[in-house]
């Protein structure tokens, strides 16, 4: 079976890397992919808003399965474009897809559905998060309605930071339309866990869990990221599986068969394990970056299969190496707020050992064919063990292999963990 994978980042190679070990998949094909996907799958320069091109190199090349990697795409519909002209595709359709593209959309499905999620006021302006801010003890959680790359999202433990955020995106629209409305959130405490599940809407298999490290410096200081780091599998007790579940998975997934929400594909679920119980505080329609990373590697089977099960309206049994991964973010200096791009890489991107490669991500080449930093977030060094510690020792092996100037990396990736 030829394949179709959408998108361009960490999680993207990520995705093409599982597909590469399936036996059912014959070629890879990526758009747009980037400099090391490249070496591994046929990528093409189509735009996704250009459905009549896209379908005809579909048609064309005689693609089988369509995985969609990103929220955006998803957000504007390219799944029910694909399926409308009888594309077999991963992905959930438009409406789903706003339960990330729309927070307060997602607010208000998870309230509807009697599912944990921190208290929160909708607000669009400076006064308004003003009034509202005294009804919540601080800090104060602040988020942008929209889609906003990793930048939508304040914590602030001063009224000032927080009226600071609120300028910026209300009176200086520095999010453009994504920052027209957003939510002030009750804060939470306590430890997260990414926990995904595929689903067809209607039945759902959960994904080993993951921990992603969002802030950008050790001991979890520092500004938010798109992730710098996770490991896998997360062990939690069955107990605490059961309220998850319970509580937060079967309400969802019946809540999206009452709306008949045509969703194909992954639910992230971020929770905060608070001592009150798992309560949501976002929803990603799609795999994490770097939590993809990290959960792909375990199947002990064919993704191209479940890909496609899952595209078609089942879904699969699956079953899981005992292994354990770990994948650590090597950033380009600047990164989070103003990545410094075209810094040559020393040391191949390409290098693997039994238990450890790299993963692509914001890789670019420069005019001279050398490999170079594209953006924020390059390469992930990914480690595989029988223990976390080995798949943590053979992740931090592997960032020696390469460098470049500002290169920065977090040392303590699954370390510390509240939780095995
Ligand atoms: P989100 O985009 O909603 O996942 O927010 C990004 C990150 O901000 C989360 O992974 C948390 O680390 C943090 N965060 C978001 N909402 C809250 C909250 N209500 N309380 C505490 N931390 C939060
Ligand atoms: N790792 C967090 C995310 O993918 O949103």
């Amino acid at each position: 079976m030829r394949v179709l994978v959408i998108g361009n980042g960490g999680r993207e190679s990520a995705i093409v890397r599982a597909l590469r070990f399936s036996p059912s998949v014959t070629e890879i094909h990526c758009i747009p992919g980037n400099a090391g996907i490249k070496k591994y799958a046929l990528c093409h320069d189509i735009s996704t808003q250009n459905i009549t091109t896209l379908v005809q190199f579909i048609r064309k090349t005689n693609i089988k399965l369509v995985v969609i990697g990103p929220e955006q795409p998803l957000s504007e519909g390219l799944a029910n474009q694909l399926r409308q002209n009888d594309i077999v595709v991963f992905g959930p359709d438009q409406r789903s897809a706003q339960l990330e593209a729309s927070k307060i959309f997602c607010k208000k499905f998870l309230e509807s559905a009697g599912i944990p999620t921190g208290k929160y006021f909708q607000v669009s302006s400076v006064e308004e998060v003003l009034k509202y801010a005294d009804q919540l003890p601080g800090p104060w959680v602040m988020k942008a309605d929209g889609l906003a790359a990793g930048k939508g999202v304040i914590i602030a433990k001063t009224k000032n930071e927080l009226v600071h955020f609120a300028q910026a995106i209300f009176v200086d629209h520095k999010l453009g339309a994504a920052g027209s409305v957003a939510l002030l959130e009750e804060h939470l405490s306590g430890w997260e866990l990414s926990y995904l599940v595929l689903t067809n809407g209607r039945d759902f298999q959960t994904l080993p869990l993951a921990q992603d490290h969002k802030r950008l410096l050790d001991s979890d200081e520092g500004p938010n990221t798109g992730g710098m780091g996770a490991v896998a599998p997360i062990s939690i007790t069955d107990d605490v599986n059961k309220i998850i579940q319970d509580k937060i998975v079967r309400p969802f997934i019946k809540k999206l068969d009452d709306e008949k929400m045509d969703y194909r594909g992954v639910v992230y679920f971020g929770l905060m394990m608070t001592t009150t119980g798992p309560k949501v505080l976002e929803i990603n329609t799609r795999f994490g970056d770097p939590e993809a990373q990290v959960i792909l590697p375990l199947l002990d089977g064919d993704w191209g299969l479940v890909f496609q099960s899952i595209a078609t309206g089942d879904v699969p049994v699956m079953s899981w190496k005992a292994l354990h991964t770990a994948c650590v973010v090597l950033a380009a200096n600047g990164y989070p707020e103003n990545p410094s791009k075209g810094d040559v890489i020393e040391g191949s991107v390409f290098q693997e050992t039994n238990s450890s490669y790299f993963i692509h991500a914001s890789l670019g080449t420069n005019s001279e064919k050398d490999y170079v930093t594209n953006g924020g977030r390059v390469l992930g060094a990914v480690g595989m063990g029988s223990s976390r510690e080995e798949a943590l020792k053979n992740a931090y092996n592997q960032t020696k292999l390469v460098t470049w100037p500002g290169i920065f990396f977090r040392k303590d990736i699954g370390k510390n963990l509240p939780i095995n």
